[in-house]
């Protein structure tokens, strides 16, 4: 039987660490091909430990030693020309694009009436506009080929309001108007578009902001209160798995809808 992966292709944003990484590793472990982007260096907001050169450069590694090519590009999100770039060499290298996995994202608490205009315009940026940004390049190639699947990384904050957490929900929630939208305008390109909502995920996320609220990785995760499985977190290979199948072709009819790997969470 012939693989579904075999010469397809994943975009993965925010690659170099977490739940990008783990997905990277998770479709290249199917022989899909990946070009893993990820800004590679800690910005001054949100102040905490992102990726870097070394982690992509091990990513791409690991890929190849599961036997495919892993690209490695060092960029924002919210950098146009660095983006194109990458999507520019991932279409030369490879010939296309099936997957993209829209999953770069940063979080930072702040009280509404505080937050400062820089970390809500990051806070967006990033999470929401990046999400476009990238998505926007790479929609061309899909229609072309007539074929694709769009995933954007939200959160169980993209489905519920999260106290100190208002600009990080508006950039979550607005992730659910951008997948539904696309999907309108995709399906006639046998494009799907689906969004993600996992509940706490343990990665360096989490990490970062634990050091940044001088609190314990734990404590942040049962901050967002509830899971119904008695876990105090999910790992990025919990958010991984649903990637791959979300990608697969055993989703080939799951479009403009939102999948929620969330312990439970959004049931109380
Ligand atoms: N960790 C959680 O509890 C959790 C829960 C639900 C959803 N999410 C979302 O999942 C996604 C991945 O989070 P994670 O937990 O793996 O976080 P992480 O910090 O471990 O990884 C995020 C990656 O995105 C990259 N990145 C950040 N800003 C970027 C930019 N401007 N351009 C390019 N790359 C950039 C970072 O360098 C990092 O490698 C995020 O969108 C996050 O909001 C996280």
């Amino acid at each position: 039987m012939a693989n579904e992966w075999e010469g397809r292709v994943a975009l993965i944003t925010g690659a170099a660490q977490g739940q990008g990484r783990a997905s990277a590793l998770a479709l290249a472990r199917e022989g899909c091909r990946i070009a893993a982007l990820d800004v590679a260096k800690t910005l001054s907001y949100p102040g905490y430990n992102l990726g870097s050169p070394q982690a992509l450069e091990t990513l791409a590694d690991e890929c190849r030693r599961l036997g495919v090519e892993c690209l490695p590009f060092a960029a924002d999100v919210r950098d146009d020309a660095a983006v194109s770039a990458t999507v520019n060499a991932t279409v030369a290298r490879f010939g296309r694009i099936d997957i993209l996995f829209n999953n770069a994202g940063i979080c930072a608490y702040g009280l509404a009436h505080e937050l400062t205009e820089e970390a809500w315009d990051a806070m967006l940026d990033i999470n929401l506009k990046g999400a476009w940004m990238v998505a926007r390049r790479v929609m061309p190639h899909m229609m072309a080929r007539k074929a694709g699947v769009i995933l954007n990384n939200s959160s169980i904050a993209g489905l519920r309001g999260m106290a100190r957490l208002s600009h990080y929900a508006a950039s979550k929630w607005g992730l659910v108007g951008l997948t539904k939208s696309w999907a309108l305008e995709l399906a006639p390109y046998n494009i799907r578009v689906v969004s993600l909502h996992p509940t706490g995920v343990n990665t360096p996320m989490n990490d970062g902001l634990a050091a940044l609220e001088g609190a314990t990785p734990q404590e942040i995760a049962e901050r967002s209160a509830g899971n119904l499985l008695p876990v105090p977190w999910i790992e990025a290979e919990d958010v991984a798995a649903a990637v791959v199948f979300l990608a697969s072709d055993k989703a080939r009819f799951i479009t403009g809808s939102q999948f929620v790997v969330d312990a439970g969470l959004l049931t109380r």
